[in-house]
This record gives C-alpha cells, sequence and structure tokens, in this order.
C-alpha cells in the first residue's frame, strides 16, 4: 500500500493515453498581460471575459428548464475525464426539443443588468430574518437560490477562423449550462470546479456570437454559502488546432537533492484539425518569480519530442530532464524560500518549424514524506500549523479576488499558519498560485458528500454521474502546485457509518486520485470512523475530526446528548503505525469579537448555553476563547490533546477566518462564530493563543478581557494572557495579582479571582527567568472620534484591487472603545468607489454594500475597490453622530 508516500520514490507512471488536462490558468492570464502580446506569433491567446455581461435572476424558475431534463448534452462534456471508454456519453443524435428564449440570440436583454464577473448574485443581500424562510442560517440567509442567467457577446476575428477557441470557467454557481448562438453545448453541475467547453464549431466570425449560461441553485443543497453566478474567472482561449490540451502538462520530480533532481514531464497535444499533424514539442525551464511573474534564468531543457498525432486525437509526449543545484520550494514557517519555476512548453509544427502553441507551468522542487513521524518536507520534519478555509471572501461573497484573498493569508501568515485545507470543495485555481508563492502546505479537498446526502439536494444527488469526472478534472488542474501534499476525496462523508459499502465507495475514490496522480496520498476525514472499522483502511493518511483531543469526553459536556467519543490519537496510531496521522478538523472554538460574558468556566474547555458562555437572544458568544461547539474544544483542550503524541502531524484547525452561513450555534444568524479571525478580517483574542505556540520565538503578551466595565465594580473579572512565555506576573493598578508558571499542557496565564477596579492591567511575562513581553490595557473614556488605517497606501487602477480601510472607535486620547457600536457611515471619493462594510458581528444583518455600518466591539471594515484606467487619490471619510470624522487617502497606480 501507499502508506509511506516518497515522491522521490515515485517514477513517471501514468499510462492513461489520451488525457484532455486542464490550463493553469495564472500562467494564462500572464499570457495575456506579458508573453503573448510580445509574441503573438505563439499561437495562444487568452482573454479574460470579465466585463460586458448582462444578468438576470430569478426566484421562480423562469424558463421552466431542468438539468435532468437536459443531462444527456450536459454529460458528454465529462468524457475527458472518464478513464473507461464504455463509461463515456454519447450526446443525443436530435437537439433538446425546447426552446429557450434566453439563449436566443435575438433575445432583447437591454434591460438586464450589466455585471463584472466574478460575480455573486446574492451576496448584496438582503438578508432573510426569522424562521420560516427560503434560505436559513445554514446557508448564511442570502438569496442564494434560484435561476441566474448571464449573456455576452464574442467577438470573433477574420484571423480567428482556423483556430479552436474554448470557454473556460473557473467555477460556475451551479448546474451551469451553456449555450452558444442559440445552441446548447454543455454544462458542468458542480459549481466548485473548472470547466472547458468547446466553442468552435458553433461560431461565426464577427461579433455576434451570443454566449448565454444559465444557473440554477436550488435550496437546501449546502451547509454553509455558496454563493451563486458565475463567481470565477472566466477565459476565451484561443488556439491553432492542434496544441497543448486542457491541463496539459504534468510534472514530477524524483532524485531530488541539493545538487541535482530529476524532472519528468508529460504534455498532451491535443489535434482538432482535420488531418494529421507532426509535431515537435520542446520544453525549457526557467526560473520563476511568482511575484513579479517574472522569468529568471534558464536552468534545463527536455529533450525534443516528435508526436504525430491524428486528428481528433490526444497524445502524450513524456520526457526527463535534470536540474543542477535546484532551488527547492519550502514552508514558510522553516525558513525555507518557495522558490518556483517554469517549464516553457512550444508545439512547433514538423513542416516549417513555426511556433504554434506556447504553453506555461509553474512548479516547484520539493520531497515530501509522509509517514507516522510526521510529515517531512525536503527531509526535515514540518509541523502542520493549518487552518480550515472556506471559499467565500466574507462581505464580497463567493465573487473570487485575488487581493482579497491574499489579505487573507496574509493575516494567516502572521498568526503563524503554514497549511490550509480547502474545506470542502475545489478553490479558485488563483488561490493555489498564492499558496505556492508564499510557501504554505494545501490539503485540497473536493467533496463533502458522496452518494449518501447531508442535505436533499447536495451532490449526492450528481453523484453517481460525475464523481469520476469531477475528482479527475480537479486533480489534473492542481496537480503541478508543489504546495499540495495530500489530496482529500471527502469530509466527514455518511459512508463512515456503513461500514463494507462506504468502505468500497471511498477505495473507488482513492483508487482515481492514485490514477490521475500517483504522487501524491489520498485522504477523507474522519468524525465518526473508527480504528477497528475498515473506513480508515482505504486512505493513505488518516485525519480526524475532532476525534483526535476527543469529543463531548469531560465533564464539562456529559449533560448533552450525542455520541461521545475519547481521544483516538492513541488508538489510530497502534492501528495504523506507518500512516501519517493528523486533525483535519480541530477546536470548533466559538467566539464573539470582544464581547465577554460572566461568570467564566473555571475548566478549559465548555459547551455553551445561556448560563455559560453564550446569549441566545444577543447572538453572541463569549471571547473567553473557552467555549466551543458541543462537539468541539477549545483551543486549549486541542493543544493538550495533541502534545503527548510526537507522532500528530499536526492540525487544521476549525477556522482561520470566519465564513458566511453554517453559523452554530446561533442558526438566526448569518456567519459562523468559529474563525479565530472574524469575518471582517479582525483577530478575535484566540489569535495570540495561536500565535504564541506557532510563533514561539515572537514575544506575543495579550491580555483579555478589555477594561472598561463601569457596571462590574467590585465584581470578580478574571483576566487571562495569551503569550509565548512560561512565566506571567499580573498587576491592577500596579498591585501584582500574583506570578504564575505556566504548568505542563496549560496554554494560558490566568488569574480568575481579579475583582474589577477601573485603571490599568498590566503584565509582564518571563521566558527562562528573563523579561519576554508585556502588555497592558486601560479602563477607557467615552467615544470621542474616529481613526481610519488603510491596509495598503496604494493600490493598481485595474477595477480589481482593493483597499481594506478599519475604522477604530478612539476616546479623548486615542485609545480603542471597546464596546462601541456607533453607526458610522463612510463616503468614498475620487479614484475609487465602496464595495462592502462589515464589522465581524455574526448577528448584523445590515446589507454588505450598506455606506452605513454600526461598529462592533469598536471596529468597522470598509472594502474599496480602485476604478478601472483612473488615476489619482481615493479618498475615504468616514463619520458618525458626535464623533470627529476621519479621512485617509489611498493612491492609484
Ligand atoms: C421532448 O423530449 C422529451 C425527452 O427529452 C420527450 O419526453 C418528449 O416527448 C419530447 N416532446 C416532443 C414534443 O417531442
Ligand atoms: C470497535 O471497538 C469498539 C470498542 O472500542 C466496539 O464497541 C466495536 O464493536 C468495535 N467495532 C468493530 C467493527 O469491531
Ligand atoms: C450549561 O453548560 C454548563 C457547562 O458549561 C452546564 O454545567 C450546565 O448544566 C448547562 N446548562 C444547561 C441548562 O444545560
Ligand atoms: C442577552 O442579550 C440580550 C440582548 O442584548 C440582553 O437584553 C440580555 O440581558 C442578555 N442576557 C444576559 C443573561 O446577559
Ligand atoms: C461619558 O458620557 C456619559 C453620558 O453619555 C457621561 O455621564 C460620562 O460622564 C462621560 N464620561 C466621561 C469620562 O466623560
Ligand atoms: C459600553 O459600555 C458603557 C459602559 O459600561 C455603557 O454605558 C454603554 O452602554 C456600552 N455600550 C454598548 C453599545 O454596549
Amino acid at each position: 500500500m501507499l502508506a509511506h508516500f516518497r515522491l522521490r520514490d515515485v517514477i513517471q507512471l501514468l499510462g492513461l493515453g489520451c488525457l484532455v488536462l486542464n490550463r493553469s490558468p495564472i500562467a494564462a492570464a500572464r499570457v495575456v498581460e506579458g508573453r503573448d502580446q510580445e509574441t503573438p506569433t505563439s499561437g495562444r491567446q487568452v482573454i479574460k471575459l470579465d466585463t460586458d455581461w448582462r444578468f438576470w435572476h430569478s426566484f421562480e424558475n423562469p424558463d421552466g428548464i431542468a438539468y435532468d431534463q437536459l443531462k444527456a448534452y450536459i454529460l458528454p462534456g465529462a468524457n475527458d475525464f472518464i478513464a473507461d471508454p464504455s463509461d463515456h456519453h454519447k450526446r443525443p443524435s436530435s437537439e433538446p426539443n425546447i426552446t429557450v428564449r434566453y439563449a436566443d440570440n435575438k433575445f432583447d436583454d437591454s434591460d438586464w443588468e450589466t455585471v463584472k464577473v466574478p460575480h455573486d448574485w446574492a451576496i448584496k443581500g438582503p438578508f432573510y430574518i426569522g424562521d420560516d424562510v427560503p434560505v436559513g442560517g445554514g446557508m448564511g440567509r442570502l438569496p442564494v437560490q434560484g435561476v441566474g442567467w448571464y449573456r455576452r457577446k464574442i467577438i470573433i476575428e477574420p484571423s480567428d477562423t482556423d483556430k479552436e477557441i474554448y470557454l473556460d470557467i473557473d467555477g460556475a454557481m451551479s448546474y451551469a449550462i451553456v449555450w452558444l448562438n442559440g445552441r446548447l453545448l454543455g454544462g458542468w453541475p458542480y459549481g466548485y470546479n473548472s470547466f472547458r467547453l468547446d466553442l468552435t464549431p458553433h461560431l461565426v466570425a464577427g461579433k455576434d456570437n451570443q454566449l448565454a449560461i444559465r444557473l440554477d441553485n436550488p435550496t437546501q443543497s449546502s451547509r454553509w454559502y455558496p454563493g451563486g453566478g458565475l463567481y470565477r474567472n472566466v477565459w476565451l482561449t484561443k488556439v491553432d488546432k492542434t496544441h497543448v490540451g486542457q491541463s496539459g502538462t504534468y510534472i514530477t520530480t524524483e532524485g531530488v537533492s541539493s545538487s541535482s533532481a530529476t524532472l519528468n514531464l508529460a504534455v498532451t497535444v491535443e489535434n482538432k484539425a482535420d488531418v494529421k499533424r507532426d509535431i515537435h514539442v520542446s520544453t525549457d525551464v526557467y526560473k520563476f518569480n511568482p511575484e513579479t511573474g517574472k522569468m529568471g534564468r534558464k536552468v534545463a531543457s527536455f529533450p525534443r519530442a516528435a508526436v504525430s498525432v491524428s486528428p481528433g486525437q490526444n497524445v502524450d509526449s513524456s520526457s526527463s530532464t535534470i536540474v543542477k543545484n535546484p532551488q527547492l520550494w519550502g514552508v514558510w514557517t522553516s525558513q525555507k524560500k518557495p522558490n518556483m519555476y517554469i517549464a516553457v512548453t512550444e508545439l512547433r509544427t514538423g513542416g516549417n518549424g513555426k511556433v504554434i502553441d506556447t504553453y506555461e507551468t509553474r512548479f516547484g522542487i520539493r520531497t515530501f514524506d509522509l509517514s507516522s513521524k510526521g510529515l517531512l518536507v525536503n527531509g526535515e520534519r514540518v509541523r502542520i500549523q493549518g487552518v480550515n478555509q472556506h471559499h467565500d471572501l466574507g462581505a464580497l461573497g463567493a465573487a473570487f479576488n485575488v487581493r482579497a484573498a491574499e489579505r487573507q493569508l496574509e493575516i494567516l501568515r502572521d498568526l503563524g499558519v503554514n497549511a490550509v485545507r480547502t474545506s470542502h470543495n475545489p478553490p479558485a485555481p488563483e488561490l493555489l498560485d498564492l499558496l505556492d508563492q508564499k510557501g504554505f502546505l494545501v490539503m485540497d479537498e473536493i467533496f463533502d458528500s458522496w452518494e449518501i446526502q447531508k442535505n436533499p439536494n447536495d451532490f449526492h444527488l450528481i453523484f453517481p454521474e460525475w464523481h469520476e469526472a469531477d475528482l479527475r478534472s480537479f486533480i489534473r488542474r492542481d496537480r503541478n502546485h508543489p504546495s499540495i501534499y495530500s489530496w482529500s476525496v471527502g469530509n466527514e462523508v455518511g459512508e463512515q457509518y456503513t461500514e463494507a459499502g462506504g468502505t468500497a465507495v471511498a477505495q473507488g475514490l482513492v483508487d482515481i486520485a492514485h490514477d490521475t496522480d500517483p504522487t501524491r496520498p489520498v485522504t477523507a476525514s474522519l468524525n465518526y470512523a473508527k480504528p477497528n472499522m475498515t473506513f480508515p483502511t482505504a486512505f493513505d493518511v488518516i485525519s480526524l475530526n475532532y476525534q483526535g483531543e476527543g469529543i463531548r469526553d469531560t465533564p464539562a459536556y456529559s449533560h448533552l446528548s450525542g455520541i461521545t467519543t475519547y481521544p483516538l490519537y492513541t488508538a489510530f496510531h497502534e492501528a495504523f503505525p506507518d500512516k501519517l496521522i493528523e486533525g483535519s478538523e480541530t477546536a470548533s472554538a466559538l467566539s464573539s469579537r470582544g464581547t465577554y460574558i460572566f461568570p467564566v468556566v473555571d475548566v478549559n474547555s465548555a459547551p455553551i448555553n445561556d448560563t455559560s458562555g453564550g446569549n441566545s437572544t444577543s447572538m453572541q458568544v463569549s471571547a473567553y476563547e473557552l467555549y466551543s461547539a458541543d462537539y468541539g474544544a477549545s483551543a486549549d483542550k486541542v493543544f493538550a490533546g495533541q502534545d503527548p503524541y510526537s507522532f500528530v502531524a499536526g492540525e487544521f484547525v476549525w477556522t482561520g477566518f470566519d465564513y458566511i452561513g453554517e453559523p452554530t450555534p446561533y442558526y438566526d444568524a448569518r456567519s459562523s462564530y468559529s474563525g479565530i479571525v472574524d469575518l471582517a478580517g479582525f483577530p478575535k483574542d484566540r489569535y495570540y493563543l495561536y500565535q504564541s505556540r506557532w510563533r514561539p520565538d515572537l514575544q506575543t503578551a495579550h491580555i483579555l478581557p478589555h477594561w472598561t466595565w463601569p457596571d462590574r465594580l467590585g465584581e470578580v473579572t478574571p483576566v487571562h494572557v495569551f503569550s509565548s512565555a512560561d512565566e506571567a506576573e499580573l498587576f491592577l493598578n500596579g498591585k501584582s495579582q500574583g506570578r504564575l508558571v505556566r504548568e505542563q499542557y496549560s496554554y494560558r496565564f490566568r488569574w480568575d479571582k481579579v475583582v474589577y477596579a477601573p485603571g490599568e492591567l498590566r503584565v509582564v511575562t518571563y521566558k527562562n527567568g528573563k523579561v519576554w513581553a508585556k502588555a497592558s490595557v486601560q479602563t477607557v473614556g467615552n467615544a470621542s472620534r474616529l481613526r481610519l488605517a488603510a491596509d495598503r497606501s496604494s493600490i493598481r487602477a485595474d477595477g480589481d484591487d482593493l483597499a481594506y480601510i478599519t475604522v477604530e472607535v478612539v476616546d479623548s486620547k486615542g485609545r480603542v472603545v471597546p464596546n462601541a457600536s456607533n453607526e458610522i457611515t463612510f463616503d468614498v471619493a475620487g479614484a475609487g468607489e465602496l464595495v462592502a462594510t462589515d464589522n465581524g458581528d455574526p448577528a448584523d444583518f445590515t446589507v454588505f454594500p450598506s455606506k452605513q455600518r454600526k461598529a462592533y466591539s469598536g471596529l468597522a471594515l470598509a472594502i474599496v475597490r480602485a476604478k478601472a484606467g483612473k488615476r489619482g487619490p481615493i479618498i475615504i471619510t468616514a463619520s458618525g453622530a458626535n464623533l470627529k470624522t476621519a479621512q485617509v487617502v489611498v493612491k492609484t497606480r
């Protein structure tokens, strides 16, 4: 079995022959921005279809169409990702006998909204409030449901007529069906996957080619906010009839050392011409700087190969080369640079040697060893300090934006995160590029359900017909990313409960994944399956959700109903002594930033109810960071459950950021409570608990709660401190409250008997007897003014780049007023526009695009976008009643 994976031992395999693979969208984008314009003869043009879309949405089915009725025309699009030809789908010989007016070229869409893609139709709201609503808390109370139509014209130059022209969609939510000039082309139901359609046969020269895309979002289809629409990038790819196929390169490495690495490359050459073509394939490898997009020196060339490709066929060309003294990709926390390379593949015609296609593949050279010793990256153990991340970008919804994703990663890096699990679906391709570039590890996950449903309308409905195509296309798209150390084919699936039947489904998925990418291990997360069951035997890696630290196993949780699970790290290690074991979901600790509820439990982890840790009326959870979901645990309990066992490879916390939907424990709210960081991107107190653990060399000390409690005079008000120190002494108004030594398996300093008096709390921490870090909090005065800060002083005037503006409500001395909830009005003038506002409060139903937003625990956020092509300053003003107005200027470039 593949229990002990060694990338360096894997040689070129993959005998599948005619693969059609996906391109790398960022590499393609680079072609648009640079290379192709300089070398127009290279034959490949990739155009972002972002502007000029017409959009219309209806909550009712406006056209009477149903996926099931048209699926015979859609399923053939899966054939390129189905290994057994006898399972291929055949398009019916006659066209569907329906009239679709919204797909008709003559349909007048002039009164439809003009939108820019990526676009999420639901994020502007309004929120559904109350019980009897079409979309409840689980899916985020936003109007995701219904049918959305997108229409756009495509211009075809006379010089394009001998080209192959593809539509590449990075993600469309959901059940996409695509028409061109009134003809049904195909589609893809799973909203998180990328897919390609060939437009060529139905295009006409000129600008009158009408594209029409129908999306259909069922209610009860997701456990979280899915978003709706063309929420990722859409591309038009124009290539020679003979070209590198979809995701048509696959690079693996072997024999990696500091002096040498062997690269194996497979290039899929696809021929859509009606004649046989003789093609020369050549690939040069260069150093690559992903931050600047610049190529460095050439480091290797693959031997040139000749292939002969019959009409309508794909042929794989495989070759190997050696890179001397490779600069390895590494994880940022081990102080290794995430070095990257780029392979530039050229196809030339056999006759005149003209370059007919140029295709770029970014990759990295590194080794991963996964075993019961943990994860070794380039031979060095790297502890997985991971978080689970949902795909939404807070107030921007599901609409992908590179800067929004980059900001999330910057915040996560600051707190010490080095790994991301893409819970529970394929991410935007650009996110993987960012993760490569910034040196994160990735568990790339595809499904939340298989045959057994979690919701009546979720993926289980299409699993039988689509799972193979979805899984293969996902892995082919992503397999050149050096950051991905593991595939995950499922999350907490119902098949765990069915033993033999479920194990067979699991094994089928694992086999497909191994076949598509033999270099990486495959896992699925287990929140129920036990070491003595067959289900876990299907996987290369043991990924435990909550079972490692134990579920409802301590006295504080004993009054709850539900399964009790005693901590299982040891039992799994004994049952699978060679396999890597990780916590794929840990904690589900819950809190509302800056909200503290009394009394405070004296244990290190407790569930939430109205007498302890929570308030179901205000829908707030105490930020003492001791409270969790009923099935979860505080961070402290999770750490104590891991630290005795050196074989535990690390964890993925549920979650890094708060996300829209799944607002456990208050389903009347709009967004989650589990984030280390709130929905707006503001750190909760827990941020400093993880930072103290994950960046032990950083001199940290963080005090909670705030110290402005006029109603608590004389009352016991516990004070806790998160620090990477081993001793700490707390002072209230100069008087020591005691010096504490941090005990083994204890992760905070707590003074639980402090009696509140206004003034100053000060902590001095020590490490190895020496002063390490100090912190203080003070009782503050009334709110007096606003203070603004931008995350960056200048942004690109490209219509996509964003500035994140934080507003703080402060007293006359400039100290943040910790419970301020003043209403703030934002005004944006000059070269930018306001996109959305937020404050991180899971119970705030003000719509995200609103220019008015209440502060929450003293803070609010405005997201500002630069207008395309408009130079000059962006002036952001924030004002509020009885508060001094504030202004900040962001430059554009
Ligand atoms: C239209 O096609 C469906 C099957 O796709 C069939 O059931 C129906 O009878 C057809 N209707 C007509 C009028 O041909
Ligand atoms: C697994 O072990 C538990 C006790 O830990 C036992 O109750 C259960 O019956 C066992 N299941 C199987 C399938 O052997
Ligand atoms: C609330 O939770 C605490 C433990 O955190 C528990 O002792 C108490 O019984 C719970 N109250 C109710 C009403 O369930
Ligand atoms: C819970 O919140 C509500 C609404 O803010 C408030 O009126 C109530 O006093 C709170 N309950 C407790 C026990 O603090
Ligand atoms: C804060 O404002 C309240 C009235 O809103 C007032 O009673 C109090 O004196 C003010 N406190 C300070 C420190 O100015
Ligand atoms: C903030 O705290 C002050 C002092 O306890 C109190 O007067 C005020 O009502 C609080 N404001 C909010 C929004 O809770």
